[in-house]
């Protein structure tokens, strides 16, 4: 299947269940290596990026199976850090294995992790803190060697950006590691805060969960216990489809939705115009025929607005009411959905690399466009759902990295949307 097609003109009502959360996900099932027991992780997507992880681990020497809605892991035959070459180059999210193979195996040969369509993605920062940390990394042929001679020691460590991806890196080193280890400037992110649960639950002795100041007490090389862990519902995916409400006027109840992690979008939707309860089940968002466009929007890292939303908020708007500034401060080219959103009869003005001005028209037309990124893909499927007649949307490989089947979630709520 690489398309899909989408038959615009329908406002969203009715209940969808929110899959689990990739982002959580992904460093758990890294983690899951710094111990020598079986652990069982529920509520994992099913989507390319978990099974790429699942590939990974069993390429390292675990025995992984999918069990009623989980994903056991068994690591006890952990064999050696030699990662494939498809797994850090093709897949920015398994960069997380850096931090738990070495905390388990003490050495790492790894592909650099490429640059993507948003952003160069650099791992500058989690070079430096794990040097800090006893970790030698030299080139090898193209790859990355990462050693840990005299073994990993905790040590103080400040980021200057609040890299979720090396947070992650630095608790799975620091988890095993000889001493105390300090995160100034962490990233909150929820999933952050997941990883620090299931941690937990395995033994790891982590204060500061979900505040921007981590302090891990290493085990000094004793492996951690196995665990069960069940991973929260994924907030970008809520998110999606409560702009998809937004987008459409409908009403919606995102069952499961992590409400505590969703306040700056539910912000947002209120300023669109938009009601929203708490439901026994998750959100009930009630959505105005045509959303009104708040002046400014700025992506921020977590708790403000999620730079992962931005893309679909940006899809919502363009049939509003008013103008909108967006700023996106994470990622120098989150962009790219702008122009087959123009294609679509969308009035957006790029400003620069990181702001763009959208302005609401009364009508989008389908056509078909490309998908060139996960979030971008997702949004496309939103205008679809906005714009009169077809849009077929291209490039379904990268939305299905993060969602488990949009086609089928958006059907439940009463969207005319196929995979072709
Ligand atoms: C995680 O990416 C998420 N991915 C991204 O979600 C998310 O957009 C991002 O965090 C921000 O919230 C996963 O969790 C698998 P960062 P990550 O390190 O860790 C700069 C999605 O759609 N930076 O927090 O790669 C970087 O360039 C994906 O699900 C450095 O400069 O993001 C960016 O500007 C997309 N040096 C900023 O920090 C570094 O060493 C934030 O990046 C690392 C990052």
């Amino acid at each position: 299947m690489d398309s899909i097609h989408i038959q615009g003109g329908v406002s969203l009502q009715g209940r969808v269940l929110i899959q689990g959360s990739k982002n959580a996900a992904l460093p758990i099932l890294a983690a899951s290596l710094l111990t020598k027991e079986t652990s069982c992780i529920r509520n994992c997507p099913r989507i390319a990026d978990v099974y790429r992880m699942v590939s990974l681990l069993k390429s390292l020497g675990c025995e992984v199976a999918w069990v009623d809605g989980g994903i056991r892991v068994n690591p006890v035959c952990v064999c050696g850090g030699e990662m494939p070459e498809e797994a850090i180059t093709g897949m920015r999210s398994s960069l997380c294995l850096l931090g738990a193979v070495l905390g388990r195996c003490g050495e790492v040969v790894m592909e650099h992790p490429g640059g993507c369509v948003i952003g160069e993605r650099p791992i500058d920062l989690h070079i430096d803190a794990l040097k800090k940390m006893g970790v030698v990394f030299e080139e090898e042929g193209g790859r990355l060697r990462a050693t840990a001679p005299g073994g990993i020691h905790g040590a103080r460590i400040c980021l200057p950006i609040a890299s979720v991806g090396a947070t992650e890196n630095i608790l799975l080193a620091a988890a095993l590691a000889k001493g105390d280890t300090l995160i100034q400037g962490a990233a909150r992110e929820p999933e952050v805060a997941a990883l620090c649960a299931y941690l937990s639950e395995c033994g790891a002795r982590i204060e500061g969960a979900g505040s921007d100041r981590l302090c891990v007490r290493g085990s000094c090389g004793r492996p951690l216990d196995g665990a069960q862990f069940c991973i929260p519902a994924d907030r970008i995916v809520a998110g999606t489809y409560l702009f998809g409400c937004i987008a459409t006027g409908g009403n919606v109840l995102l069952a499961d939705a992590p409400v505590d992690q969703m306040e700056a979008a539910l912000r947002v939707a209120v300023r669109m115009g938009s009601r929203w309860e708490r439901a026994r089940e998750g959100i009930y968002v009630q959505s105005p025929p045509r959303p009104l466009l708040p002046e400014k929007l700025r992506t921020s890292p977590h708790p403000g607005f999620p730079t992962d939303m931005q893309s679909m908020a940006l899809a919502a708007m363009t049939k509003g009411k008013g103008q909108c500034l967006i700023e996106e401060t994470i990622f120098e080219k989150r962009f790219r959905v702008v122009e087959p959103l123009r294609e679509m009869g969308a009035d957006i003005e790029t400003l620069n690399s990181r702001k763009v001005s959208v302005r609401g028209v009364s009508r989008l037309v389908g056509r078909d466009v490309e998908a060139g990124e996960l979030r971008g893909g997702a949004a496309l499927v939103l205008a679809g759902l906005m714009a009169e007649g077809v849009t077929r949307v291209y490039g379904v490989k990268y939305i299905d990295r993060g969602y488990e089947n949009i086609c089928r979630d958006l059907r439940e709520l009463g969207a005319r949307i196929v995979s072709v």
